[in-house]
């Protein structure tokens, strides 16, 4: 009957718009649930930021673990000297946060807002304890 077959493409229909509205509701609450948690910890935000904190990477003259590095050796006046950058994991958080903002001939500025601060010396000091 004609009718008969209306009515079951008009059924069909109805369920496939339905399923695609399961489809779309399914891929909402995954992208809902993916961006009500953090992607990363603050851990693993502040390991990023040492590493490549605005493109030079603290952990590049600090060491992976804020140890410290030497950087490069000269000699003045005849006595080989090196050019250190000094550990980093074993300063309160005012000598840190002195160390990152004041002026230096080697170590880039940075404007890392109080959070990156923060989270950053966190992560390094991390390093000291474990030791
Ligand atoms: C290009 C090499 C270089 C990079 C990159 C660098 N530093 Fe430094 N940093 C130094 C040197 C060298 C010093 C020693 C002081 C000076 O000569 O400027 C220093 C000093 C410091 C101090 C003071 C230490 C103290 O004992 O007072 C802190 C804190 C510090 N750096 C943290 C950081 C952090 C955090 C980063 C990344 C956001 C960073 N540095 C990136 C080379 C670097």
């Amino acid at each position: 009957m004609k009718l008969g077959h209306n009515n079951q493409l008009s059924i069909k229909v109805r369920i496939n718009i339905i399923q695609n509205m399961k489809r779309a509701l399914f891929l909402f609450s995954l992208f809902s649930s993916i961006f009500a948690e953090d992607f990363i910890t603050e851990a693993e935000y502040a390991k990023l930021l040492y590493e490549n904190p605005r493109g030079v990477g603290c952990s590049s003259c600090h060491g992976s673990k804020g140890e410290g590095k030497v950087l490069a050796t000269y000699i003045e006046k005849g006595v080989k000297k090196n050019l250190e950058a000094p550990p980093i994991n074993n300063l309160s958080y005012e000598m840190f946060k002195e160390g990152i903002s004041k002026p230096s001939k080697i170590m880039p500025s940075y404007f890392l807002t109080n959070f990156e601060s923060q989270s950053l010396y966190r992560y390094i000091s991390s390093f000291k304890k474990s030791q």
